[in-house]
């Protein structure tokens, strides 16, 4: 059984300002799997501030994100069976806390991917880059 690294388990919050608080975030491309926990700081319910945190390509993040802007709250604004997301939590309110867990097997190092939040309205300024380095 393989120890856990901490450099595969990573942190990001939101509140809000509908911001991340960190617009780069990255693991060693050693994990294989990572743990991505996000925090919303923030004090409004999900139906109104709800964030997220959605990771595909680069090249897949606009579509998704919009096709996701229909599924709705109860599909945490991700197309049912949308097999072009990595890795999503589900959307949450303030206070409320969400992680997910995936695989690097898929995933190739020194390539940018983008996470964003699949809220409406949300993804235009709220997103990131991430890589495995
Ligand atoms: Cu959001």
């Amino acid at each position: 059984m393989a120890v856990a690294d901490d450099h595969c388990n990573l942190t990001v919050g939101a509140a809000d300002n509908m911001q991340y608080d960190v617009k780069e975030m990255s693991a060693p491309a050693s994990c294989e799997s990572i743990t991505v926990t996000l925090n919303h700081n923030g004090q409004f319910p999900k139906n109104a501030m709800g964030h997220n945190w959605v990771l595909t390509t680069d090249a897949d993040f606009k579509a998704v994100a919009m096709d996701g802007g229909s599924a709705g709250l109860k599909n945490n604004y991700i197309k049912e069976g949308d097999t072009r997301v990595i890795a999503a939590t589900d959307i949450i309110g303030g206070g409320e806390t969400s992680s997910v867990t995936f695989s690097t097997a898929g995933l190739t190092a020194g390539t940018t991917y983008t996470y964003f939040c699949s809220f409406p309205g949300h993804w235009g300024i709220m997103k990131g880059t991430f890589t495995l380095s």
